[in-house]
């Protein structure tokens, strides 16, 4: 018999929220972290949630997971961080119809600020941080901001739901499955300002790989309808289901973490949102989003793409936005 594996902690917060609800499931089953790794769960909320989380506590015992080696229910963040090998930090104050991402900012931008110092002091400097919460690209920054002493690529915001949600468009729109298109990129923030690019595309027909340029020639489609739609799905789905989206927000985290810890294929690219070296004239030292490769649990930046004067000036808007988060952010910290 094969020697068992190490245990991993694995840190979630928002732990009672809805996004959580879908993804300890995921995580649980080895969907994750691979079907041989073993894993504690640490499930982070705030005080006035501890009885919903007992009842998260309850079922994950009932889902009688076999990976699961032990469930921390806990309020404090001592307790929550300490020792963790990979970090989902869900947990926040979720975007209400209507709400202003400026206000979002404001309420958020503390909590992580807390975390960031909460991780420096108490998590593996090893440790893999996904931020969901958003604004997840400034969150990020302010979170590896207060824990110097963990390296800045161990921290990543997610928009692997965006890139998802845009390969099902390209999908749907060319009548193949979703495993048929790869190379969708997500450049700059998580918010409507992103860039949705789906050029450096490529469609598996039979055993062939079509460029995107010859599958779907509509270029007014991909710079306007497709682009459009991609950035304004998360507000259609809280204007039809009243709350954000949160099953098709797990999966993502699911899967952006899973590519980091496992890798990606070679000629295959993700999109996460990682510290900006200046890569594509973006503006270094915000969280931007930008196609990486991903190997032995290092991420990569994609270099080399050439991108139209479209492109570039939709990654100037979102970059220039991330700018003015991250002045925002800090005043709001400091203070
Ligand atoms: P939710 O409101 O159902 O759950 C959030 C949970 O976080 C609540 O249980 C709350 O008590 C908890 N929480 C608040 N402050 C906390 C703290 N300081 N420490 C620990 N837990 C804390 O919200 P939901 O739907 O699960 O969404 C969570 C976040 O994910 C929101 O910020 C939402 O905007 C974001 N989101 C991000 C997406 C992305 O693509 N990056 C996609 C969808 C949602």
């Amino acid at each position: 018999m094969s020697q068992q594996k190490e245990p991993i902690r694995v840190l979630i917060t928002g732990a009672a929220g809805q996004i959580a609800y879908s993804l300890l499931y995921q995580i649980g089953k080895g969907d994750v972290f691979g079907q041989d790794q073993p894993l504690y769960l640490h499930l982070l909320d705030i005080p006035a949630m501890m009885g919903v989380l007992e009842g998260v506590v309850m079922e994950m015992m009932d889902c009688a997971m076999p990976l699961v080696c032990g469930v921390v229910p806990t309020a404090d963040p001592v307790e929550g961080f300490r020792d963790v090998d990979a970090a989902f930090l869900v947990g926040a104050m979720p975007r209400k119809e209507g709400m202003e991402r400026k206000d979002l900012l404001a309420a958020n931008v503390k909590i992580f600020k807390v975390q960031g110092q909460a991780l420096d002091k108490y998590a593996k400097k090893t440790v893999k941080v996904l931020v969901v919460g958003n604004p997840a690209n400034t969150n990020a920054l302010v979170c590896s901001k207060y824990a110097p002493t963990i390296p800045p690529e161990n921290f990543s915001a997610m928009t692997r739901l965006d890139q998802n949600r845009a390969q099902a468009q390209i999908a749907a729109r060319l009548g193949v499955g979703v495993d048929a298109v790869k190379n969708i990129f997500i450049w700059g923030n998580h918010s409507s300002t992103q860039y949705p690019d789906a050029r450096h595309g490529v469609v598996k027909k039979g055993n062939d790989d079509i460029k995107m340029i010859d599958a779907l020639p509509d270029q007014a489609w991909l710079q306007d309808q497709f682009v459009t739609t991609v950035q304004k799905r998360g507000a259609a789905v809280i204007a039809a289901r009243k709350m954000s989206s949160a099953m098709s927000a797990a999966k993502a985290a699911c899967d952006h973490m899973r590519d980091w810890w496992l890798g990606t294929p070679d000629g295959s690219y993700v999109s996460m949102g990682v510290l900006s070296d200046g890569s594509y004239n973006t503006p270094p030292g915000v969280i931007f989003s930008f196609p990486v490769g991903i190997k032995d649990k290092k991420w990569t930046i994609l270099q080399g793409l050439s991108l139209d004067d479209f492109s570039k000036g939709k990654l100037e808007q979102t970059g220039q936005e991330l700018i003015e988060e991250r002045e925002e952010a800090f005043s709001v910290c400091a203070d």
